[in-house]
């Protein structure tokens, strides 16, 4: 299958939460990654770092998050849809997990807190370069920020630098849901001359 052109990749995106088993080459997942590194970042600082999960690691984060949600649930905190994540995640060949990881700290010429909205900012960039790219090449992915409910479990297994910052499941879709309402162009633009 040849690639979608950029415009008909955003357009067709969706956020995907059944998968097939099929796994994904690691070949393609680097041409991904590769694509999500492309983004722009603050004095090109590159800010991301992506902890490509398969295997035991991946069903260990998985399994931990699941242990932390089901006990925060108990306790009666709000864990959002983060059981039906989990679900997806399991189903999933691959879960990317995204850290924010600052080889630099603040360029001195801008108030730390600017650096640090645009950190966020440029990771954002490079997560959205990834998803466009993996349906671009046929594939689907959820972002899950929820995946932050057990963050000082899941450092305890990963131990890399950085941040968590959210999770990516990526793999072959089961279904093309129907796009997510979004607002009018009235109601987000504003036009001034
Ligand atoms: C920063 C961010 C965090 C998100 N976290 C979650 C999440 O934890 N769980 C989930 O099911 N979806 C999550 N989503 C997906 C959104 O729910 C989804 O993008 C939105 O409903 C629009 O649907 P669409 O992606 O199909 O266009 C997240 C999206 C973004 C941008």
């Amino acid at each position: 299958m040849e690639d979608l052109d950029a415009v008909t990749a955003i357009e067709s995106r969706r956020s995907i939460r059944k998968f097939k088993p099929e796994p994904i080459s690691r070949p393609l997942l680097e041409e991904l990654l590769k694509l999500a590194g492309c983004a722009p970042s603050r004095a090109n600082s590159q800010p991301w770092k992506f902890v490509v999960l398969e295997g035991s690691t991946k069903d260990d984060v998985i399994e931990t998050l699941h242990t932390k949600a089901t006990k925060l649930k108990q306790e009666e905190v709000a864990i959002g849809s983060c059981l039906e994540n989990v679900r997806s995640m399991r189903q999933s060949p691959a879960i990317i997990l995204v850290y924010q990881f600052n080889s630099e700290s603040s360029t001195g010429d801008a108030p730390q807190r600017t650096d640090e909205a645009s950190d966020i900012m440029s990771i954002g960039a490079a997560i959205e370069n990834l998803l466009i790219a993996a349906t671009s090449k046929g594939l689907g992915t959820l972002w899950i920020r929820e995946v932050l409910l057990a963050e000082d479990e899941i450092n305890e297994i990963i131990e890399v630098e950085g941040k968590l910052m959210s999770a990516l499941a990526i793999g072959h879709a089961v279904e093309q849901p129907d796009p997510a309402p979004r607002r009018s162009l009235e109601e987000f633009v504003v036009w001034k001359e």
